[in-house]
């Protein structure tokens, strides 16, 4: 019997291969496309236009705003989130990811938020983080992250992180994909 099973299962993989329901995403059509800034298109697309990839050059996939700190001392809740995009890295678009750096002054927080459609994983660089999360059945995930601990909030699901600390400011890199 348990035999048969296991030769039905092996059946049912194959034939779920061979129809290709087993397949990963599609590779995209070009190595790159930077994107256009200078001519906003007026139909709408999935990314921003490419331009020509003859004129591809490495600044195109490079930037610094990573590593400029922030200001947070006027935002509403004390936190500044600086992000890669298609404007400051153009070489970004269509690649399906991005990262951002988030200045969070003492004694403030991320609120709860989240992302629909991206998972998140973060690196926590400067002080100490309470991060968390919680998922559909209304579980609480929370965990402290200091310097060099990462924390992976599931795509589409409520996350915070809340610097408890009186005096000393945080700094988190953040992956979003
Ligand atoms: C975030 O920091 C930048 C650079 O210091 C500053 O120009 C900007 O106003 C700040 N944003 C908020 C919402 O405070």
């Amino acid at each position: 019997m348990k035999t048969n099973c296991s030769l039905l299962l092996h059946l049912f993989f194959s034939l779920a291969l061979l129809l290709g329901l087993g397949k990963p995403d599609p590779d995209p059509l070009q190595d790159y496309c930077i994107a256009d800034n200078k001519s906003p298109p007026s139909f709408s697309t999935n990314g921003a236009p490419c331009i020509d990839p003859n004129k591809a050059t490495s600044d195109h996939f490079t930037t610094s705003v990573l590593s400029k700190p922030t200001n947070t001392g006027t935002s509403r809740f004390g936190f500044n989130a600086t992000v890669l995009s298609t404007i400051n890295l153009p070489g970004l678009n269509t690649l399906g990811l991005t990262m951002s750096r988030v200045d969070i002054a003492a004694n403030s927080a991320v609120p709860p938020h989240t992302h629909p459609r991206a998972t998140e994983v973060l690196i926590c660089l400067k002080g100490q983080l309470l991060v968390g999360f919680v998922d559909t059945s209304n579980r609480l995930y929370s965990q402290k992250v200091s310097p060099g601990d990462s924390f992976v909030f599931p795509k589409g699901l409520i996350h915070y992180a809340y610097n408890q600390d009186p005096k000393i400011p945080a700094l988190v890199i953040g992956r979003v994909q």
